[in-house]
């Protein structure tokens, strides 16, 4: 198929790349342009030829639609384009607008020349996916814009205006208004003054002191990027463009790529990259269905939930109105509000004007009149089905027709809460995670009867508040919550039996989590935990559960808001210390129940924490509750502090092999006190051993 427009005017020939929506360079539209180029080769009457890109974009890189497919990896590739364009006997110009990244960009360095519009988006942002440039990028980048702005963009993988670039030798032109006219111009002018076909390759790297550069940036780049390898290659790489003769630095990059693709750490970030993706498409609902307009919102309950997600909206330019039962309850939430801004605008990341601008798109109330309009309304009041009843049935009553109605609920049932309604189909579960404001996972709760364009405009909503929804289906905790209460358990189980809570979260913060269990608890407040616990000893009375938490909040130790729970805590000081108080505690629990305390390695620790989260992940995933695995993985990405280099539960399942996993569970099985009836690998996990498979395909 042609992906490229070619037109002749005068003695130029115009290639416009045509595969929307940012001319990814896939297979045909590689060969489209090697087609195209070829044709002006031989055509006499053609002495320079001008490659631009149609739409929205000179070009966004590699295809991601190909991405493991035999395509991607097709001749011609992006390396025998740039070859064939590079060694053209007639001048190629690229003509750059609106993005330039990746791929695109190093297709730009292989012509002879390149005319830019400013404000284009140029970037080599390779790193973030845990790879390096790998068609020149690395090589040539820094031949034309200087050893360190070439370094730091290609270390960072950050975008820079093409105006920024413009004293560089990376744009022969910037130019206003009509790009192709003024590159057309530009061409002919090459051509009528012999400018010749300077080559990139060409260029010798000139700077003082290189290596001094060079160095400096690998001890950086060391300490910061720990946890991922590509940083640093990046920098051998481009350490080759100053050392090395062009070819062999070609290979050398092309070899560290090939590398980097095959880490862990480049399949985690490649893995969240598409889960995210993904996380927005449901299977059953076309991507085409037609939304209900979100224009203004109202939030019930002005806590900490309620005031949280009122600022997304605010931040987002939507109109929200806070609803409360009390006077003082909203004060105080609207306060909070405005101090979070005022603090942030100190900090300078949003100016005096943004406060202002935000703090006049909330309003308050105490009225359900005031919210009758609203497109949506998120109810975020207290985490008691009476409560929560209440409120249903008053907004049922004034809510106009085709409104949606959300709960924030972290554990009850969304398809209960529909019910005090008479319009189920309308309600929908909205579990944003604290503080709401900065957490980006929003667990969207599909109940029972939810409308399908009430699912997709929630989706969009997520987008537009910046957060990544994933879809749930309802079961007590969801997706994340669900998982992490056998997390949260083995944590426990494993202080029973000989850990210390400093020596289980030392374990699995070095396995990479922001936060081990224990300090995760102090900080969200141990009393939630126990609450609901409570009410697990009543519903699921064979439930095994560890008693030292219970223990502890019997002493009141709350965690942080009352300066001691599984650590001690200093008066306005977060820094969780450890506490000889607490060490007795246990030491006491285990000779009550008679446990003779062993020594747990750092590995069984953090894989009884991970395996523990795996297995119900399996379940969930084969109940339905969570549409795919990667969207197992995005929760824990954005809402658990799982480490990112990891890729998330479910894909370090997948990279440890399941036949591994569930090995090791059938060894911790074993084990009489760690509840040896929940290590069964969970049905869908042991048919994906039997057949070899990962759950990630
Ligand atoms: N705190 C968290 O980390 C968290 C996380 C996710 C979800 N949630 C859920 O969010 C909801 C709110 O939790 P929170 O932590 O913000 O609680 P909170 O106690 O901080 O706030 C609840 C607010 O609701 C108000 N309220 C109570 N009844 C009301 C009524 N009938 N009408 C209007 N306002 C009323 C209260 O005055 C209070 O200000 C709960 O369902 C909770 O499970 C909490």
């Amino acid at each position: 198929m042609n992906q490229i427009d070619y037109t002749v005017s005068g003695n130029l020939a115009v290639i416009t790349m045509k595969n929307p929506p940012v001319n990814g360079l896939g297979y045909e539209l590689r060969r489209s342009i090697c087609d195209g180029v070829q044709k002006a080769i031989s055509d006499p009457s053609i002495r320079a030829i001008v490659l631009t890109g149609g739409g929205r974009a000179f070009s966004g890189g590699a295809d991601i639609r190909e991405f493991n497919t035999p395509k991607a990896v097709a001749e011609p590739t992006l390396l025998s384009v740039i070859r064939l364009i590079e060694s053209s006997p007639k001048p190629v110009i690229a003509a750059v607008h609106s993005v330039a990244m990746g791929g695109g960009l190093e297709l730009a360095m292989g012509c002879h020349y390149r005319v830019a519009s400013p404000g284009a988006q140029i970037a080599l942002p390779e790193v973030k996916l845990g790879v390096l440039p790998g068609a020149g990028g690395t090589q040539r980048l820094p031949r034309l814009v200087g050893l360190e702005m070439g370094l730091n963009m290609i270390v960072s993988g950050q975008t820079v205006l093409s105006e920024r670039l413009a004293a560089t030798r990376l744009f022969d032109q910037i130019v206003e208004g009509d790009l192709v006219t003024a590159a057309k111009a530009f061409a002919r002018k090459a051509v009528d003054e012999g400018k010749g076909l300077p080559r990139v390759r060409d260029i010798r790297i000139e700077h003082p002191d290189a290596q001094a550069l060079l160095q400096f940036a690998r001890n950086t780049v060391g300490l910061v990027a720990r946890n991922f390898p590509a940083p640093m290659k990046c920098i051998e790489a481009v350490a080759a463009a100053v050392d090395k003769p062009f070819d062999e630095a070609m290979r050398f990059e092309r070899a560290l790529f090939l590398e980097l693709v095959q880490t862990p750490e480049s399949k985690a970030l490649r893995h969240a990259f598409f889960g995210e993706r993904a996380a927005s498409k449901i299977p059953d609902i076309p991507e085409d269905t037609p939304l209900r307009e979100i224009r203004s919102a109202a939030v019930i309950g002005a806590g900490t939930m309620g005031g949280g997600i009122a600022m997304n909206f605010a931040n987002a330019g939507i109109p929200v109105i806070v609803l409360e039962a009390k006077a003082d309850a909203l004060d105080k939430g609207i306060a909070t509000i405005r101090a979070n801004y005022e603090n942030t605008a100190k900090k300078g990341r949003i100016s005096p004007e943004d406060v202002a601008t935000r703090m006049g798109l909330i309003r308050q109330t105490l009225s359900y009149d005031d919210i009758a309009s609203a497109d949506i309304v998120i109810e975020a009041v207290f985490e008691d089905m009476a409560v929560k009843e209440q409120v249903f049935r008053k907004l049922d009553q004034i809510m106009k027709p085709g409104a949606i109605l959300a709960t924030n609920t972290s554990t009850l049932n969304v398809d209960r809460i529909a019910a005090f309604t008479s319009r189920p189909q309308d309600v929908i579960g909205t579990h944003f995670f604290s503080p709401a404001n900065v957490m980006k996972l929003l667990e969207v709760v599909r109940g029972a009867k939810t409308a399908k364009d009430v699912l997709a405009t929630t989706m969009q909503l997520a987008k537009k508040l910046r957060k990544t929804g994933v879809v749930s289906g309802v079961c007590d905790g969801f997706i994340g919550n669900r998982m992490v209460e056998q997390y949260i358990r083995q944590a426990g189980f494993m202080l029973e039996e000989g850990a210390l809570p400093q020596q289980v979260d030392r374990a699995i913060e070095k396995f990479g989590f922001a936060m081990g269990p224990f300090r995760m608890s102090d900080l969200a407040g141990n009393d939630v935990g126990w609450y609901i616990r409570k009410r697990r000893y009543q519903e699921q009375p064979d439930m095994k559960y560890p008693r030292i938490a219970d223990l502890i909040c019997e002493k009141g130790r709350f965690g942080q808001k009352t300066g001691a729970g599984f650590y001690r805590y200093e008066t306005g000081r977060r820094d969780a210390m450890a506490d000889p108080v607490v060490e007795q505690m246990i030491v006491d629990h285990r000779a009550s129940i008679g446990l003779k305390p062993r020594k747990l390695s750092d590995d069984e620790i953090v894989h009884r924490l991970v395996f523990a989260l795996v297995n119900e992940g399996a379940k969930i995933l084969e109940e339905g509750i969570a549409l795919r695995a990667s969207d197992i993985d995005m929760v824990y990405l954005t809402g658990y502090g799982f480490p990112v280099h990891r890729g998330g539960p479910m894909l370090y399942a997948d990279l440890y092999g399941l036949y591994n996993v569930a090995a090791r569970m059938n060894e911790f099985a074993r084990n009489p006190h760690g509840d040896p009836g929940f290590w069964t690998p969970a049905p869908l996990l042991a048919r994906l051993v039997e057949t070899g498979k990962g759950f990630n395909g």
